[in-house]
C-alpha cells in the first residue's frame, strides 16, 4: 500500500497517477477527513477495470500502518517569494507528522515532497532516526526535469537527445544545474551554449514562472515521485538526483540535500560520486552551506 499525506494539489496528483497506473493500494490522509474522501471519490473513478486496487481517503493515521511507502506531501501553508518562507511552521507540522508514521508505520520508505524539502528530509529523519536511506527527499528530479526543458528549448532539440543532466543541492535558490557532464546528441552542452547563467537562473525560477499562469505546479512532481515510487514497488533500479542526510559524501555533514543516488526497493542503495568541476563544486558547497543556515535557524 501507497499512503500519501496531503491531499492537496501535489498528492492527489501523485495518487492519481498510482491508480490509473494500477501500482498499488492508495491511501490518502488529510487533517480534513472531507478532503482525503473527495478526492479518493474522484480519483477511484480513475481506476482500470482490470485493476486489483483501490483507493480510500481518512483523517486516521493508524490506517498506514503495513505501508511500503508514504508519501508527505502535506502543508499548512503555501508561500509566495521563497520556499523557507513557511519554514517554522512547515518544520513543525514534520516533525508531527514524523511521530505519526514512526508509531505507525516505521519500517516503510518515506518520500518527502514537502517544502522547504531539503530542510523537513533533514528534521523528518532526526525526529524518526529511521535509517537515513530510507527517508529520501524527491525534488532534484523535478530540478532537473527542469534543466532538460530549458536546453531543450534553447537549443531547439528534443529532449531525447539530451543526457546526463542533473541538478544538485538544494530545492531552492541556490540549486545547483550541473553544466559539465551534459551532452546533447553525444556531444558536450558546453561546446553548444555560452548562456549558462541565464539557463541556471530560468531552472532556478521556474516556479516563479510558473505562478504568473496558474497558482502552483503539481504534475512535474508527482510524475517524477510516481517514478520513484514505480522503481520501488517494482525492484527497478532508478538514477536521480535525491535529497537525502548526507554523512560525509561530497564532503558533507549534518545537511540534506539533492546528491546523485540509486534507488531500489529497499529506498537509497547507493550515493553516487560525481566528478564536478571546480565552478559547481563550490556552488555545491554554498548550497549546502545555504541549508545548513536553514536548519540551524529553527528553534526546537
Ligand atoms: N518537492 C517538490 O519538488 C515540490 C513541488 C511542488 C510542491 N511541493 C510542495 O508540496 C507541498 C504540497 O503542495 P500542494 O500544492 O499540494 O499544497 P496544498 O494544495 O495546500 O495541499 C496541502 C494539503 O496538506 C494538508 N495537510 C496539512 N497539514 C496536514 C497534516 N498534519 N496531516 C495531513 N494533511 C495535512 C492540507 O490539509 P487542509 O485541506 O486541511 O488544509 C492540504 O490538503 C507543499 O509544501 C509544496 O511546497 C514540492
Amino acid at each position: 500500500m501507497i499512503s500519501i499525506v496531503g491531499s492537496g494539489r501535489v498528492g492527489a496528483s501523485i495518487a492519481f497517477l498510482c491508480v490509473s497506473n494500477a501500482i498499488d493500494d492508495v491511501l490518502l490522509v488529510n487533517r480534513d477527513r472531507k478532503k482525503a474522501i473527495g478526492e479518493a471519490l474522484d480519483i477511484a473513478s480513475a481506476i482500470p477495470a482490470d485493476s486489483n486496487f483501490s483507493i480510500h481517503g481518512t483523517d486516521d493515521y493508524s490506517q498506514i500502518s503495513g505501508s511500503d511507502i508514504v508519501v508527505v506531501a502535506a502543508s499548512v501553508e503555501g508561500y509566495t517569494k521563497d520556499r523557507t518562507e513557511t519554514m517554522d511552521h512547515q518544520v513543525k507540522m514534520i516533525k508531527e507528522i514524523a511521530q505519526k508514521i514512526k508509531q505507525h508505520c516505521p519500517s516503510s520508505i518515506v518520500l518527502i515532497i514537502s517544502n522547504p524539502l531539503d530542510v523537513l528530509t533533514y528534521f523528518f529523519q532526526k525526529e524518526t532516526h529511521l535509517p537515513r536511506f530510507k527517508v529520501i527527499g524527491i525534488a532534484s528530479n523535478l530540478d532537473t526535469s527542469r534543466f532538460r526543458y530549458y536546453i531543450s528549448e534553447t537549443l531547439s532539440v528534443p529532449q531525447s537527445s539530451i543526457s546526463n543532466a542533473l541538478v544538485l543541492g538544494e530545492h531552492g535558490d541556490s540549486m545547483v544545474p550541473i553544466f559539465s557532464r551534459v551532452k546533447v546528441g553525444g556531444n558536450p552542452l558546453f561546446s553548444m551554449i555560452d548562456n549558462r547563467d541565464t539557463i541556471t537562473k530560468d531552472v532556478r525560477n521556474y516556479w516563479k514562472k510558473l505562478r504568473n499562469y496558474k497558482s502552483r505546479s503539481q504534475f512535474g512532481i508527482a510524475k517524477n515521485t510516481f517514478d520513484v515510487i514505480d522503481s520501488i514497488l517494482h525492484k527497478k533500479e532508478i538514477r536521480i538526483p535525491a535529497s537525502v542526510v548526507l554523512e560525509g559524501e561530497y564532503g558533507e555533514n549534518d545537511v540534506a540535500m539533492g546528491v546523485p543516488v540509486v534507488i531500489d526497493q529497499n529506498g537509497v542503495t547507493e550515493i553516487e560520486k560525481i566528478k564536478l568541476d571546480d565552478t559547481e563544486f563550490s556552488s555545491l558547497k554554498k548550497s549546502s552551506e545555504k541549508i545548513r543556515k536553514d536548519i540551524k535557524s529553527i528553534h526546537s
